[in-house]
């Protein structure tokens, strides 16, 4: 079977678009611009606490740092509508430039995909380059072309069997044919895109898309509108990446995720030990772009923290796994810091039950955190209600509301 698909990453969520926005395709008359070039780390005020995610970039400045700590920065986005037409798109686009690199225009893209079994041939091409790496499908009994299941897209291998039992099918593909874990621009996505500043979670998070155009055009026994994406550690970190950059994700799972996941560039000594910017550009400095790398030493100066890029995910769902026994990626302050204050932009955005938090015991990457988001996801594709709590902090007890002093200065609902 041979297809072709097209540029699917604009697909209407809510009434909003969510697109890669290549270009500044928001509405100039009522959106503030975003600055070009983009602010360099001297120019941006220090934020110990995290940044207000409501303030555009434009306004982020070192005039009134006290100011925009506590929510008071001028021209904050005021409704809603305002977030996902300005400000969302804004925050994708800031990520690109100081986090992931910008993501490749997938509208040049053919994806062909052939199935043999329970195997997915993909190949893309684009600019005269072809990349090709393979996925696996694991379907659950009775899943047909009239039963569609929904799916969950993992890296580096998941607990498949409560999932398959939940009717939930099961694919992964080889991120190593990628996008190995290091420097050497080997893989799919290099044998594309070579030469670009890319950081190699973005290139993960592209094998997740190109896996789902995939199996829409070639496994009939799944419903490539209900898809979860998962991954633990820097896989998790690719994993959120993923849900961020195409709105056709309907629920992000990053596990155990740390920094460039869901654990923050700021606070990260609650646990006592932590995974920071700066060990993590200097063991894995491939998982990001350059410009990242600019900020080393000056976390504080990020007008944004892993807060910002969960909520950037809204008003599709979110769950999210630590483990406390896992201190280096910072669970407490995943716990206690990112989440309460994404938990804030999903509330004030109408979505507050599509973002939630499982702290369960045991360590990093430990396979018991699937069967924990479980329910979560569940209830996310079938509408199966839960009584397990996803707010619930566990041991870490209660949010750390110093850390986002601006919830407290949220616009009014209309
Ligand atoms: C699946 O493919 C069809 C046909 O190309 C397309 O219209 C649809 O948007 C795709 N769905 C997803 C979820 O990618």
């Amino acid at each position: 079977m041979r297809t072709t698909t097209s540029f699917l990453l604009g697909a209407a969520v809510a009434g909003s678009t969510l697109a890669v926005p290549l270009v500044d395709s928001r509405q100039a008359d009522t959106c503030a611009p975003i600055p070009s070039p983009f602010p360099t780390w001297q120019q941006l005020p220090t934020q110990s606490s995290l940044p207000d995610p409501l303030l555009p970039l434009k306004y982020t400045t070192t005039d009134n740092v006290k100011d925009i700590l506590v929510g008071k920065g001028p021209n904050r986005v005021q409704t809603p509508e305002q977030w996902y037409k300005c400000r969302q798109p804004e925050i994708i686009q800031l990520l690109q430039e100081y986090q992931y690199g910008y993501y490749p225009d997938h509208s040049q893209e053919k994806v062909e995909a052939t199935r043999s079994g329970n195997t997915v041939n993909i190949a893309v091409t684009a600019g005269g380059k072809t990349g090709k790496f393979k996925a696996t499908i694991s379907l659950p009994s009775g899943a047909s072309a009239s039963k569609k299941a929904p799916v969950v897209i993992n890296i580096g291998g998941m607990q498949n069997q409560p999932y398959l039992s939940a009717g939930i099918a099961i694919a992964q593909f080889d991120y190593t044919s990628v996008a190995p874990d290091s420097n050497s621009k080997t893989g799919a996505f290099w044998d594309i895109y070579k030469g670009r500043d890319i950081g190699v979670l973005t290139a993960w998070a592209w094998g997740f898309h190109r896996t789902l155009d995939a199996l829409n055009t070639t496994v009939p026994e799944i419903d490539a509108n209900r898809v979860g994406v998962t991954g633990c550690s820097r896989l998790g970190k690719g994993a959120l990446a993923a849900g961020l950059f195409d709105s056709r994700i309907t629920v992000t799972m990053p596990m155990s995720s740390g920094v460039q996941g869901v654990g923050p560039y700021r606070y990260i000594g609650l646990s006592g030990q932590g995974e920071n910017l700066e060990n993590s550009k200097s063991g894995a400095g491939w998982w990001t772009n350059s410009k990242l790398g600019t900020f080393v030493n000056h976390a504080p100066n990020l007008p944004y923290d892993a807060h910002t890029i969960a909520a950037a995910i809204a008003p599709r769902a979110l769950i999210i796994d630590q483990g406390t026994g896992d201190a280096y990626t910072d669970s407490k302050a995943t716990a206690i810091v990112v989440y309460p204050a994404a938990k804030a932009i999903y509330d004030w955005l109408g979505v507050g039950d599509k973002i939630g938090i499982s702290v369960r015991s045991g360590g990093h990457c430990d396979m018991s955190g699937f069967s924990s988001v479980l329910p979560f996801v569940q209830k996310v594709f079938f509408g199966t209600p839960t009584t397990k709590d996803y707010n619930n902090l566990g041991s870490y007890g209660s949010p750390m509301s110093t850390a986002f002093p601006w919830s407290t200065a949220l616009p009014k609902a209309q």
